[in-house]
This record gives structure tokens, C-alpha cells and sequence, in this order.
């Protein structure tokens, strides 16, 4: 019956919850497509799977390499792919050739890009462009150096004016969703009631119309470092740690492989002399 489609994702808006996780490979994506209404290719996979120490770093072909294999793991979600630091702020221009190739390579529904009222004329151009734009909104990891870390958003009166000012940019502006990201719950809960796309929460409390979290985070598999809107579902980190020292230990005690591993395992006395 084929994908979610973006107008469907948006229709969701008062209806029924949203749920996004991140994917950013073949397997993983298989895994949580049965599951998720969205899935995201996020730049987080700069720091989860690249070691990174911000997202910074992470490049456009680094994201259509891995929204390519998202797309071939899926058949389900619907599937946005972020855009990385640097390919969209400078222009509109900019981020529409940046999104187009995205889409393009891909085969993805859509593109996110990180910003608010400073922002909306790009999500304007590209939306009314034929590029479906999830917003990013509250904090917003690129910007980790003017914000000086990562910090919750919206604390104060002036503070929530801005965040609740950008939700409604983004949304004039033609954006299908927005991500709100470790905002204050009041104002989430606020700008989830005041505009009319929905909004996907990821340290915005339950208020938003959706949730998205790290896939790696829920799972135990990225422990650099754990905000407090993470919770944890598994351990699959120490499930592996606990599986490889038990292949570790049956190689050096030459446990495996057995039998039931090789080829042409001859029984002993069977075997034919050799010249
Ligand atoms: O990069 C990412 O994974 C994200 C989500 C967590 C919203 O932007
Ligand atoms: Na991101």
C-alpha cells in the first residue's frame, strides 16, 4: 500500500500520536519500519556512528549515503533526511540545491533543516518548490557554539517568545511539521495548541503531537553521553559486550568453530593417505 506520505504525516495533527525514531542504516531501518509513522535520518549519526564530537562535521554525502540505505530498509515510514551544518543557512538557493539532491539520491519524502523565524523564507522557498520541510526548533544542536553546549530552551518569558515566535514562523512559512527539541514543557504544550502542524517532541514532554528519539539512545547503544529525555528500552550494549568476550574466549581456547561450522570436515580414520 505503499509509504506514509507527508500530507498524511501532517493530517495526523489532533488525530492520532506520531512516531519517529532515527535510522540511519539498512538493518536498523528494518527493524523500526514496521513500527514508526517517521523515520529520520538525523545528522546526529555524526556523534552516534562517527564518533563525532558535534554534528558540525557531518556532510551532505555523508547523509544521502546513509538515506539511501534507510530508504532500502524501509518500505513503510515515511523518510526525512536531515540537512547537515553548512549546506542551507547561507541561502534559499542554497538549500534548495542542497534538498533536491537529497530528495533526489534518495528517493526521501522530505528534508529537516535547524532554525526558526530566521529561517522561514528558506522553508517557504522550498516548500512551495515541491520539497516537503520538517522545521527544527527549541535547541538546535548545529548551533551548539553560539548556545555554548547544549541547553534546554524556552526558560523565561523572553526565551518562550522566541521559541513559540519560530513554531509560528515555520508553520506560516508552509513547514509540515516541526521538531521541538528540550524545550520547557509549558511552552511545547503551548505552541503544540497554536499551530496547526504538528509538532515532534523530543525533550518537549508528551504535550507534542509526536515523539522522536535517537534509536541508539532507547537501545543502549551510544552512552557518550545521555540527556535527560532519553529513556532507555534495552541494553543491547551490554548484550554485545557480553557476546564478543564469549567469542574472544572460545577462539583463544579454540572452542570455535566446531563442526557444525566447517566444510568437508572429514571423519578421522576416513581420510584418504595423501602423496
Ligand atoms: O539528528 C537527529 O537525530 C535529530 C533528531 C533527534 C530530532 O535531529
Ligand atoms: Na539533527
Amino acid at each position: 500500500q505503499g509509504r506514509i506520505t507527508v500530507p498524511a504525516i501532517r493530517a495526523r495533527k489532533g488525530a492520532e500520536p506520531i512516531v519517529c525514531l532515527t535510522a540511519y542504516t539498512t538493518p536498523m531501518a528494518q527493524r523500526l519500519d514496521p513500527h514508526c509513522d517517521l523515520l529520520l535520518v538525523g545528522d546526529s549519526l555524526g556523534m552516534v556512528v562517527y564518533g563525532m564530537e558535534s554534528t558540525l562535521a557531518v556532510t551532505v554525502d555523508m547523509m544521502i549515503n546513509h538515506g539511501k540505505a534507510v530508504m532500502r530498509g524501509s518500505s513503510n515510514a515515511c523518510v526525512i533526511v536531515d540537512l547537515p551544518f553548512g549546506s542551507y543557512q547561507e541561502s534559499k538557493e542554497q538549500a534548495f540545491r542542497t534538498a533536491s539532491r537529497i530528495l533526489a539520491e534518495t528517493g526521501c519524502a522530505g528534508v529537516k533543516l535547524e532554525g526558526g523565524a530566521e529561517l522561514a523564507d528558506t522553508v517557504e522557498f522550498l516548500s512551495q518548490r515541491g520539497i516537503p520541510v520538517m522545521a527544527h526548533i527549541g535547541l538546535m544542536p548545529q548551533q551548539v557554539n553560539t548556545m555554548g553546549g547544549f541547553k534546554s530552551q524556552g526558560r523565561g518569558e523572553e526565551a518562550a517568545a522566541k521559541v513559540i515566535a519560530d513554531a509560528k514562523a515555520v508553520a506560516k512559512a508552509g513547514a509540515f511539521s516541526v521538531v521541538v527539541e528540550g524545550t520547557v514543557e509549558a511552552v511545547a504544550r503551548l505552541i503544540t495548541t497554536e499551530i496547526d502542524i504538528p509538532t515532534i517532541g523530543i525533550g518537549a514532554s508528551v504535550a507534542c503531537d509526536g515523539q522522536v528519539l535517537v534509536t541508539e539512545d532507547i537501545l543502549g547503544l551510544f552512552s557518550d553521553f545521555t540527556p535527560k529525555f532519553v529513556k532507555r528500552y534495552a541494553d543491547l550494549g551490554d548484550q554485545v559486550s557480553k557476546a564478543v568476550e564469549s567469542y574472544a574466549t572460545e577462539v583463544r581456547n579454540r572452542q570455535f568453530p566446531t563442526d557444525d561450522h566447517c566444510f568437508g570436515v572429514t571423519k578421522p580414520g576416513k581420510l584418504r593417505a595423501v602423496k
